[in-house]
């Protein structure tokens, strides 16, 4: 591919950029940096126009609706929280995949009364609760959701599950599937006008790039 414009790509570290890798390759983009081993927080690439920035993932949508970043891969649990407000959404990447549940103790839902929820998917809890004509209470939190029900902080929590791993270690299990999750390419609207040769020419790499490798 040819970059005839400057292209900057948000993108969080762990998990999702290094799933991001393979998909950035097929784009024909290299960072020259790990963004494990370096503090820098803008990644060169082989192209001189394209910059990765390395922020939260929680931020990515941000980044991308002011126009920050022109691209961004997050996940669908951060951009149902975000409201996905100037951003178009043209590709499932299929990576860092997992579900969005409701977990606690086996028991948890036996209780007459209203339950409490602690999660930090507000927004995705009250739509899912609000659906199922339930009144409960929910309690955001910031992180280690599984710690609420065995304080008796909460009787549920809505978090994301991949093995289940950490429900077992914290002798919680998952109850209730809300969602499948995925990372998602998303795209300011300003930069899809702007520069919408070279967009779409990447759209179309990180398609045909989650086609190969989900086959
Ligand atoms: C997620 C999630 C769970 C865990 C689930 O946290 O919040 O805690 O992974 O994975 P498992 O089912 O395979 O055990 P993550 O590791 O992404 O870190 P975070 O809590 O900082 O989001």
């Amino acid at each position: 591919m040819k970059f005839d414009a400057p292209i900057t790509i948000a993108l969080s570290k762990g998990r999702i950029f290094k799933q991001s890798l393979p998909l950035l390759a097929h784009a024909g983009i290299v960072p020259a940096d790990d963004p494990e081993t370096s503090r820098k927080l803008i990644l060169d690439t082989n192209h001189e126009q394209v910059k990765l920035v390395i922020i939260r993932a929680t931020d990515v949508p941000t980044y991308v609706e002011y126009g920050a970043a022109d691209i961004g891969i997050a996940g669908k649990d951060v951009l149902l929280e975000h409201g996905g407000e100037g951003l178009y959404e043209p590709v499932d990447l299929k990576i860092a995949r997992c579900r969005m549940m409701t977990a606690g103790y086996p028991d948890a839902t036996q209780k007459t009364g209203r339950l409490t929820v602690a999660t930090k998917y507000v927004k995705s809890a009250q739509r899912f609760f609000a659906a199922k004509g339930e009144q409960v209470e929910i309690i955001k939190l910031y992180g280690s959701m599984e710690l609420a029900p065995i304080v008796g902080l909460a009787d549920l929590i809505v978090d994301l599950v991949e093995s289940g791993n950490t429900l077992k270690a914290n002798g919680l299990v998952p109850l209730e599937h809300i969602c499948d999750i995925s990372s998602r390419l998303v795209i300011n609207k300003a930069s899809w006008k702007m520069k919408h040769g070279l967009i779409t020419q990447l759209i179309d790499a990180f398609r045909e790039a989650v086609h190969q490798h989900s086959h």
